[in-house]
């Protein structure tokens, strides 16, 4: 169903073949630091239970001083040191910032901003993913990394690049719009069909070969840009990025085909910088580096990104490569974690599929621009909170390594919410009814709404296995392809439930919209038709700025003007509005029986309150299967479970969710209690806030 070929999944081995056992440790910058401190780092990463590093992410400069010259010496004495201390090395590839001299004997190797202007070295990942000049550079040094590493005992697996696209996700060069333009071609074929995919009859942008075409550079303020070719040059521009990543990893698995090769992805509730979920295939193991949202949606955010992370790894345990201890360095005010929140963290990740969980970086820098950013040793060294907290931690990773976690899989929810990359893509471009709400404005309020319920939904990719469940939800699926819309139909008419929100179904795969009436290709199925948008925004006075709707909830930003209904269409809501806004009375939330199935519609931004409310009253009516009934006193914690292959083991989770302590259930064996208490009798635990528990419970769910 996805994009390319699946890639065999195939998991780091721990040094002592153990493998029931669990990762952890971090990035490790051993050459910001005089050799004199790396016996220290040893010592103390021992005492935390520390037993893999990602190792030279950032250390061209050094294992190349000058080009063709190669330093592995350095490199050989702190892997030798880290192996015989039984700490394995993730090994990189070691591109992801070219040293001065490449960018000085070749600056055609700098990518360039959209009006042109050269992105100088100074900072990270001044390359461009289709310099074919850049590419020579890079695959030697993998070759030489894999040829002087390939009978290494201590590298347990390559960590290629790092982070593909964080700062040179867009590159505008000559070489980019070469590269775009062989892309259009290999997906179009002919420059008519590519006119027609983007519209190009509109603004006389008509192309009359594949040499017009051009990367979207700068247009001048306040002008807008084709939809179709920003959407296409995104794809592109995750594909460019993709290739050259497997050019690396081809270059490494050629020399070295038994080392398991990752890279690591930045998926979180916010990040849409490639599509890891087509990424997901071209890797052996999935590893992804999520950073804490400050406030209140701390532990549901990370969850949520974590729940996105296992279905792109196809629900394999997945590699946590990087979090953070506390304090990042990249916002404009950078909080530290509260007492908890680390080992609390560390255990979400864990409870959402990762089985291995790894920080960046061990050692807080002294100078550099992260010298502020939290680690696991800080600046004030072993005698601190951090490192306490680090090494109790380590000491639960053992436990629940002993007690078998490793390789154990997410137990599936059976509600499924649907997130689409392009989709993202396409609804936060700028010409579009109003840039309040795009796709990714809703999933994480179902996601919280459904917690609040005590539901803990998946988060699906939509190439992936959604149909498989239960209950679906697409929230905002701006585009749909006729395939997607099929499968949709498919599964509906065998018994499926699926809810759908505005927003959805809005265009085809080009974003060109689908016509008659939105949502174009699933009117039949909702059995609603929508001629117009309402969007709302509460700055213009004087204009509806809200609306009410009949089960006592409030829509804000955006309603549909539903203005036709199937005979068995049934309105659950509707709005109350005064009549100069034509909203009174038009529909708000549907829901209809198709063939074996139901399909629900709701044509708002409730938010999550308003979802909140609404939907115990929703579920109960689409009577879906396997679904506990809502309980809004389940929603003061977040339930997670892990099982075993043969469902013997199971591991459950329990996290508290509010600013109190709440009162849960023990039902098996107590693995560990972060900020909990257990009472006497060993039946109740109460969970501070950031508590955690994890107990085991043996034998198959009744
Ligand atoms: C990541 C990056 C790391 C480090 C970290 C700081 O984006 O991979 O090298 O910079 O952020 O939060």
């Amino acid at each position: 169903m996805s994009k390319s070929e699946l890639r065999p999944y195939h998991w780091p081995s721990h040094l002592k073949k153990q493998t029931s056992q669990l990762w952890y440790g971090c990035d490790y910058n051993p050459d910001q630091w005089p050799e004199d401190v790396w016996d220290e780092d040893i010592r103390l990463m021992n005492q935390a239970g520390v037993n893999v590093v990602a190792l030279a992410v950032f250390s061209w400069s050094r294992i190349e001083p000058r080009e063709g010259v190669f330093d592995f010496d350095w490199l050989d004495r702190i892997i030798t040191k880290l192996g015989k201390a039984n700490i394995g090395v993730n090994l990189a590839s070691a591109t992801a910032s070219p040293p001065a001299w490449l960018a000085q004997s070749h600056p055609e190797i700098l990518w360039k901003d959209e009006r042109g202007d050269t992105v100088w070295p100074g900072a990270r990942q001044h390359w461009r993913p289709t310099s074919p000049v850049f590419r020579t550079y890079a695959l030697k040094l993998c070759e030489a990394m894999a040829e002087h590493y390939q009978n290494n005992p201590y590298v347990v697996a390559w960590h290629v690049g790092n982070e593909y696209g964080c700062h040179n996700r867009f590159d505008y060069s000559d070489d980019a719009m070469r590269a775009f333009q062989r892309w259009c071609k290999h997906r179009y074929g002919t420059i008519d069909v590519v006119n027609e995919a983007w519209g190009t009859s509109f603004w006389s942008q008509r192309l009359n070969d594949f040499s017009q075409i051009l990367p979207p550079r700068y247009i001048g303020a306040g002008n807008f840009q084709n939809p179709g070719r920003l959407l296409d040059f995104e794809r592109f521009s995750s594909d460019a990025l993709k290739e050259f990543f497997m050019a690396e990893r081809d270059t490494l698995a050629k020399i070295t085909p038994d080392i398991p090769l990752t890279t690591n992805f930045m998926v979180s509730s916010q990040g849409f910088t490639l599509d890891y979920d087509d990424w997901g295939s071209q890797v052996d193991f999935v590893s992804n580096d999520h950073y804490f949202m400050p406030g209140e949606s701390h532990l549901d955010e990370l969850t949520y990104s974590s729940g996105l992370v296992d279905s792109i790894a196809r629900r394999m345990p997945w590699w946590l490569m990087e979090h953070s201890t506390s304090a990042v360095n990249w916002r404009p005010v950078n909080l530290r974690k509260e007492p908890g929140q680390l080992v609390r963290d560390a255990l979400a990740h864990l409870s959402l599929g990762a089985d291995a969980i790894c920080y960046f970086q061990w050692r807080q820098s002294q100078a550099g621009a992260e010298k502020f950013h939290s680690a696991m040793l800080p600046h004030a060294g072993e005698d601190s909170q951090v490192f306490r907290d680090v090494c109790e931690l380590g000491n639960d990773m053992e436990d629940l390594s002993d007690a078998g976690l490793a390789g154990t899989v997410l137990d599936k929810s059976p509600v499924a919410l649907v997130f689409d990359y392009e989709s993202q893509w396409a609804s936060e471009h700028s010409s579009v009814p109003s840039r309040n709400v795009q796709h990714s404005t809703e999933p994480l309020d179902w996601y919280r709404a459904l917690l609040d319920l005590g539901v803990r939904a998946d988060v699906v990719p939509v190439r992936s296995g959604w149909d498989t469940y239960p209950l679906v939800v697409l929230p905002s699926l701006y585009l749909l392809s006729r395939k997607t819309s099929e499968r949709l139909h498919d599964y509906v008419s065998k018994g499926g439930r699926v809810i759908v929100t505005y927003l959805s179904g809005i265009s085809d795969n080009h974003d060109r919209i689908w016509l008659g009436g939105y949502p174009g290709t699933i009117r039949d199925l909702l059995g609603i038709r929508i001629e117009e948008f309402a969007p709302m925004d509460r700055s213009i006075e004087g204009s509806m700025d809200h609306l009410d709707l009949t089960n006592g909830t409030v829509a804000h930003d955006w309603a549909d003007v539903i203005t036709s209904l199937a005979d068995d269409t049934h309105v659950l809501a509707s709005y109350q509005a005064d009549s100069w806004t034509g909203m009174d009375g038009v529909p708000a939330l549907t829901l209809r029986n198709w063939k074996q199935g139901k399909a629900a519609y709701l044509g708002c931004r409730l938010g999550r309150e308003g979802l909140r409310k609404t939907l115990p009253e929703l579920l109960e009516a689409m009577k879906v299967k396997d679904l506990q009934k809502p309980d809004e006193s389940q929603g003061d914690h977040l339930r997670v479970e892990r099982v075993s292959e043969d469902g013997r083991n199971r591991f459950v989770f329990l996290f508290n969710r509010t600013r109190h302590p709440v009162q849960v259930q023990v039902e098996g064996q107590v693995l560990v209690g972060s900020l909990t208490g257990i009472d006497k009798d060993g039946k109740q635990a109460i969970l501070q806030v950031n508590g955690a528990l994890v107990q085991r419970v043996v034998g198959h769910r009744h």
